[in-house]
């Protein structure tokens, strides 16, 4: 059985958050609005109504945060940058106090000994942007690459490596296919223009942080698709779902081309958005390392309706389920990651995992300690997946779990609990959980076993 301990020397161990999920201080030294401020105040939008104004408080408790790291001994942390920070209207004026926030913690970083990976697009649009179509404009793009610029001329000297996007999947299908995320807007396959256009927006930006000497990582959210049976009907349901979750924001890059979505009733030029030359700049980029965000295997059925989707999701049953309902699958970790290796070959860069955790109802016992065992467990199951993986020939170089603290879990708003550290909302008083300490002494007995 593989082990968590026999991965290779020099595996950069980590933790990640995002923007909106923990910094606050959304109207502080001149940040414009974001598409999440605004979709967050729609009655109805987010459970009980919660905003990320506050958050983490981050944006002034950074000191602290990183303090916890180094106690920790995180080789590297994965933050996003705030796009609303850097230039609050999406294009125009450059707002130096945002981006003197991210040099500030940049150097905290450093002087901890950690390495920052900063990712440029975490969800948080300017809402200005938006109202001139969001990723639905292919306009987006090129203010993408002009903002990634911008964040690169000021931390290129201390930075070294960088995340275009997180998850375009989850953007495009929950924020413009279904409207349960920011910017709200229901369009089903309409949507799929915001697939080519932040694959566009990767590109341009890859460019030109490839050209400045930089190495470029985009985080995709992957899952294995599992058939709900062998029945010709469900295999190709399942074969038409990874086309869209998987395959749809992993070939252009890799392999320069779309999938197949004729099972959609979509043609190669998703909706007319594709124009000749985009998918050399899509894959001509190059890319460093693939991130892989990896929460849970999707099990598909064919649909039940013929008029609407070509798959229907179907229960995946007999397995753990995490505080989100999430089924819990360490080895599909393994599988996703084989199987990545099999379809892409020479293609695949080498991988790190750019998220993986869970949520648990956590709460603060009486002893000050909070007992979050599943999240342990959770884990370690990964994380020996992962190292089978590894022996299984898989080139993985690191493996940054979400999340160092408790935040903003978007729909959700503070309802899940996904932190090392356990956040009390009203007071801002953190918490070191049980699985701070397992992570730390895996952390220090990986290390010590490879002489570091
Ligand atoms: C991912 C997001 C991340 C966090 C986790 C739980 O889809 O990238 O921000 O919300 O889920």
């Amino acid at each position: 059985m593989a082990n968590r301990r026999d991965l290779p020397a020099g595996f950069q161990w980590g933790a990640a958050t995002a923007a909106y999920q923990v910094e606050g201080a959304v109207a502080e030294d001149g940040r414009g609005p974001s598409i999440w401020d605004v979709f967050a105040a729609r009655p109805g939008a987010v459970r009980d109504g919660h905003t990320g104004e506050l958050a983490c408080d981050h944006y002034h408790r950074y000191g602290e945060d990183v303090e916890l790291m180094r106690g920790l001994g995180l080789d590297g942390y994965r933050f996003s940058i705030a796009w609303p920070r850097v230039r609050p209207s999406g294009s125009g004026a450059v707002n130096k106090a945002g981006l003197d926030f991210y040099d500030r913690l940049v150097d905290e970083l450093l002087a901890a000994g950690i390495t920052p990976l900063p990712t440029l697009f975490h969800w948080d649009l300017p809402q200005a942007l938006e109202d001139g179509g969001g990723w639905l404009a292919r306009d987006t793009a090129y203010r993408f690459a002009e903002y990634a610029r911008i964040v690169v001329d000021r931390l290129g000297d201390r930075v070294p490596a960088w995340i275009t996007l997180n998850e375009p999947f989850v953007h495009m299908v929950y924020g413009y296919a279904l409207g349960v995320h920011a910017p709200g807007r229901a369009l089903m396959l309409d949507a799929l223009p915001a697939a080519h256009h932040q694959l566009l927006g990767h590109g341009l930006a890859a460019a030109v942080l490839r050209e400045r000497g930089h190495q470029v990582l985009i985080a995709n959210n992957l899952t294995p698709v599992w058939s709900a049976s062998e029945a010709v009907a469900d295999v190709a349901a399942a074969a038409a779902y990874d086309a869209l979750h998987n395959r749809l924001f992993t070939d252009p890059l890799l392999l320069g081309r779309y999938p197949d979505l004729s099972a959609y009733g979509v043609a190669p030029d998703l909706g007319g958005s594709v124009r000749p030359g985009d998918l050399e700049l899509i894959a001509g980029a190059g890319l460093d390392g693939l991130g892989v965000n990896y929460y849970n295997p999707t099990r598909i059925a064919a649909p039940t309706e013929p008029a609407g989707l070509p798959f229907a999701e179907a229960e995946i049953e007999g397995v753990p389920r995490t505080a989100f309902g999430w089924p819990v699958v360490p080895d599909g970790l393994r599988e996703l990651l084989v199987g990545l290796r099999d379809r892409y070959g020479t293609a695949l860069p080498p991988i790190t995992i750019t998220e993986n955790g869970c949520s648990v109802d956590d709460r603060v016992a009486a002893d000050g300690t909070v007992h979050d065992q599943p999240r342990i467990d959770y884990l370690a199951g990964h994380l020996d997946a992962l190292a089978a993986a590894v022996a299984q020939g898989v080139d993985v170089r690191g493996y940054y779990t979400w999340s160092l603290l408790d935040n903003y879990e978007w729909a959700e708003g503070y309802h899940q609990r996904f932190g090392l550290v356990h956040v009390d909302f009203a007071t801002q008083r953190r918490t070191p959980k049980a699985s701070y300490g397992w992570y730390r002494d895996l952390m220090t007995a990986h290390r010590v076993s490879h002489g570091r």
